[in-house]
């Protein structure tokens, strides 16, 4: 059976104010349902999967443990970063962690701020990519460009005309690349969006960090053994006496480097909710193609996001492309095609205390 491993840590600044340090946005909910964790919980359940292991923050313990219970499942381990030190050292304890309890377990590796609105086709791609795991290969999950995203990974494959149902070696994989490059891969046809989910066996995983990350494998071996267990709780042991390392990305420290990647093309209606934009194109959208919620009122104003959150009432009059979103005592108004850049909003407020 398949290990879910949640990875639950990041802040989600793009997405303020709904996101905020104590709340971040993947324990939100965007629609006044379960939160986007609690559905990427019931996304990896059921008879293929096992209990998940969940890897956050240590401040937001109690929040993940109530949204993962209420979403109906017993965490297998919640494991609590003193520090976020982005996902590969992330990934690397919790691989450690599980090869050292359960030899042979496969991870499916899961952000938590992801929607899949096709999960059968998930669940489809996940079954192709199983024999590969078991000869060892990395699995990435591929989605057909839609524009020149730079915040996502691209993954090149050389095999003629790739469809769902295939699984592939990667020839090359770029993370984040620049405008211009996207621009040239996504007219290639050649190349997939990485989705950010992973399918591989822990030990697998741990030689290909081993190779390309050697620090980081060390110090992971180290927080594992020296880490302790509390309740639903394990607290690695992350000042230890291996050489402290920088944040990275598996991304870039594995899924760039590694020789064993591949990808399942899939066609599962995923996103990434990575920025307001995001949310503005999933929603419904009046003739004016304005996404509202709560009480927002719009006149004369297009193609923008409005949220009233609360009591608050929300008008807006001659605007084009904007987004405004009240929520508990927190306004922010922004350009439309300025919301990539809100994490620098509230790095200035951070400053201004
Ligand atoms: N536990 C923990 N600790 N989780 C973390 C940490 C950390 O230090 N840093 C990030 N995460 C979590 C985030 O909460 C998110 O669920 C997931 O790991 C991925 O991190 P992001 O920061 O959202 O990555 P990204 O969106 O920039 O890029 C990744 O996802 C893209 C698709 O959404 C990459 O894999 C790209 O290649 C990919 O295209
Ligand atoms: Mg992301």
């Amino acid at each position: 059976a398949i290990r879910p491993v949640i990875l639950c840590g990041g802040a989600g600044t793009r997405l303020w104010p709904l996101s905020r340090a104590q709340f971040p946005k993947q324990l939100a909910s965007f629609d006044g349902g379960p939160s986007l964790l609690q559905n990427t919980v019931t996304r990896a359940s059921g008879p293929l999967f096992e209990a998940p292991l969940l890897i956050t923050a240590e401040d937001q313990r109690f929040l993940v443990r109530d949204q993962v219970e209420d979403a109906g499942a017993q965490p297998s381990c919640i494991i609590l970063e003193q520090q976020g030190r982005n996902t590969a050292p992330a990934l690397a304890v919790a691989a450690q962690w599980l090869a050292d309890r359960a030899p042979g377990e496969v991870m499916l590796v899961l952000p938590s701020d992801h929607v899949i609105d096709d999960v059968p086709a998930f669940h489809a791609a996940i079954g192709q990519a199983l024999p590969h795991v078991a000869r060892g290969k990395i699995v990435t999950f591929g989605v057909r460009p839609t524009s020149p995203h730079t915040g996502y990974g691209y993954i090149r494959v050389d095999s003629a005309a790739p469809g769902a149902g295939s699984v592939i070696d990667v020839a090359e994989f770029v993370e984040k690349p620049s405008l211009d490059k996207a621009e040239a891969y996504v007219a290639s046809g050649a190349h997939f969006w990485n989705a950010g989910i992973f399918l591989f066996r822990a030990e697998d995983f741990l030689a290909e960090i081993a190779d390309h990350a050697p620090g980081i494998a060390a110090w992971a071996k180290a927080a594992v053994e020296g880490g302790a267990s509390d309740g639903p709780f394990f607290r690695p042991a992350e000042d230890n006496d291996a050489a402290p390392i920088e944040p990275i990305s598996v991304d870039y420290a594995v899924m760039e480097r590694s020789r064993r990647v591949a990808v399942v093309p899939v066609d599962m209606g995923w996103s990434d909710l990575g920025s307001w934009n995001e949310i503005w194109s999933r929603s419904d959208h009046d003739d004016q193609g304005n996404a509202l919620q709560g009480s927002a009122l719009t006149l004369d104003t297009a193609n923008s996001l409005v949220i009233a959150g609360g009591d608050t009432t929300v008008a807006t009059l001659g605007l084009n492309n904007v987004v405004v979103v009240a929520v508990d005592g927190a306004v922010l108004v922004s350009a439309r095609d300025r919301v990539q850049d809100v994490g620098a909003v509230v790095k200035a407020l951070k400053a201004t205390g």
